[in-house]
């Protein structure tokens, strides 16, 4: 048994969820699901984010103190999660106490290791990013990431030496080919590194709404020096030794590209200062876009489409499997409810629904409803094992796109398997046994591999197909191994799983 640490970027509380969110926290609750298939010890932690200036400021908006508004807004993410399904292990906040305790401890390291420095900084500071650009990064005069005005800062700040870290991030990427993923990414990463590191201010005292510099309580901790750290604290960083060995480094550290740099660049060195490892991999996600924008917080009003309202619409199964299937991980995707429409209808109600409808209503008719067993040497066998093949393969590679779209070869396979044989249309015997044996065996298989998806759904047809425990709780690789399960159980007909929507 392996163990298997990911994590999504934790969310500012400045507003409400939004399915830009959601992306990359049912990305990483399937695969997420997916190893604890494998049966590896599983690691999973989202949170939010919640110091800084942008909260604050947005708190002192609604007449807020910033620490209400945090439980205001972490409760909605909180509830957006619960509506998706989504099985973190750990929910983490950085306000709470445990956090605070770990990131003192860690700053405190970089600190007594030479890293923190006092100097004098003037620079241009965009306060929706969180971050300051030098006039080089800027478009037109104005955020790259915002296209908002940047604002002329001047302080004495305690400076984080990254310029240091120039040789020893480059020797880590050339040690560790995939650390950044996908390529175009890491070379990205590799161009800004080359490009020559500043120091960079970590350290406020314009406002007190952070983390006290331990050795400096006049300064609060930049939010960004604060929120990456939450990475260790789940881990058990300061509290506790042992866990902290077990998980740490992550593998996965799941971020959108807007926020690479943070991940790639800050985070690495800050933990080489600290004398820990950096995370094995950072896995960067494109935008969802509306209409060719990035759906955000800051953006217009009809790019905020929220997780509830999908899940009120499609359900949560179809909702989740849209945002694993619709875009590889990697590029930029446009969502829209048409393509959402027509993916529920191709992949969900005609293929894998209307599989799960005909098996369970032909054994009805034929086999007064007891499923038969799968034969030893059915075509159908082959392709469920080159499928096995290519969805672990594909989830292995963070690939949730390619994975499903390997699991619905089976699905389509099957289909094709029955109308090959109209089992509806023969009399009841060996032969029609036979299919539906294979049939019932496919789809039983099909339901182990899209359970990271399709949780409720699976769980579902599980039930109805007369099989004990879940979907989720079976075992790779022996429970997808074709006659695994025998026959003889009693199927059950039902509703649709997915009524099909009419356009
Ligand atoms: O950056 N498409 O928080 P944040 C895809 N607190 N993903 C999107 C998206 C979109 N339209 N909009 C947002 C922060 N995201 C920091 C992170 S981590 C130590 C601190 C996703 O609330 C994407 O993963 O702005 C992005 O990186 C994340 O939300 C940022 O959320
Ligand atoms: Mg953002």
């Amino acid at each position: 048994m392996s163990r298997f640490y990911i994590t999504t970027p934790i969310y500012y509380v400045n507003d409400a969820p939004h399915i830009g969110h959601a992306y990359p926290t049912v990305i990483a609750d399937a695969v997420s699901r997916w190893h604890r298939l494998l049966g590896d010890d599983v690691l999973f932690v989202t949170g939010t984010d919640e110091y800084g200036l942008k909260n604050q400021q947005a708190a002192e908006a609604q007449g807020l103190h910033p620490k209400e508004l945090a439980d205001r807004n972490s409760t909605r993410f909180r509830a957006a999660w619960d509506l998706l399904d989504i099985v973190y292990d750990d929910f983490i906040r950085t306000t709470e106490e445990r956090h605070t305790r770990s990131v003192q401890k860690f700053l405190q390291a970089i600190y007594d290791n030479g890293d923190i420095e006092l100097g004098t900084y003037e620079g241009l500071y965009c306060v929706a990013c969180e971050a300051y650009y030098t006039e080089g990064d800027l478009d037109d005069g104005l955020c790259p990431i915002h296209h908002r005005p940047v604002e002329l800062v001047k302080q004495e700040n305690w400076f984080f030496r990254l310029s240091r870290y120039e040789q020893r991030l480059l020797d880590h990427y050339a040690a560790h080919p995939d650390a950044v993923i996908p390529a175009t990414r890491r070379n990205e990463v590799l161009g800004f590194i080359r490009q020559g590191l500043q120091d960079i201010s970590i350290s406020r005292s314009s406002f007190d709404w952070g983390v006290p510099l331990p050795w400096d309580p006049t300064h609060v901790t930049w939010v960004w020096f604060d929120a990456l750290p939450n990475y260790i604290t789940a881990a058990g960083y300061g509290d506790d030794p042992e866990r902290f060995a077990h998980w740490w480094p992550a593998d996965y550290h799941l971020v959108g590209k807007d926020i690479i740099r943070f991940h790639a660049v800050y985070w690495p060195a800050m933990l080489l200062a600290a004398g820990l490892e950096p995370p094995r991999s950072v896995a960067a996600h494109g935008w969802l876009l509306v209409g060719g924008e990035k759906i955000s917080k800051s953006g217009a009003k009809f790019t905020q489409i929220t997780p509830a309202d999908l899940v009120a619409e499609y359900g949560v199964d179809a909702t989740r499997y849209h945002l694993l299937r619709e875009v590889p991980l990697g590029g930029d995707g446009e969502f829209s409810y048409e393509g959402l429409e027509a993916r529920y209808n191709a992949d969900l109600a005609n293929n894998f629904g209307n599989l799960v409808s005909r098996v369970t209503t032909v054994v009805g008719t034929k086999c007064d409803g007891i499923g038969p067993a799968p034969s030893a040497d059915s075509s159908l066998k082959d392709v469920a094992a080159d499928v096995v093949r290519a969805t672990t393969d594909a989830w292995g590679r963070l690939a949730p796109s390619d994975a499903l779209e390997a699991t619905w070869q089976l699905i389509r396979q099957t289909n094709a398997y029955l109308e090959a044989h109209e089992p509806w249309k023969a009399e009841p015997g060996a032969e029609v046994d036979a299919v539906l044996g294979d049939a019932l065996e496919a789809l039983r298989i099909v339901c182990i591999l899209a359970s990271p998806a399709l949780p409720r759904s699976t769980a579902e047809a599980w039930r109805r197909l007369g099989l004990e425990g879940t979907p989720a709780g079976q075992r790779l690789p022996a429970a997808v191994e074709w006659g695994n399960s025998s026959g003889g159980r009693p199927i059950e007909k039902g509703e649709p799983l997915f009524p099909r929507r009419k356009g």
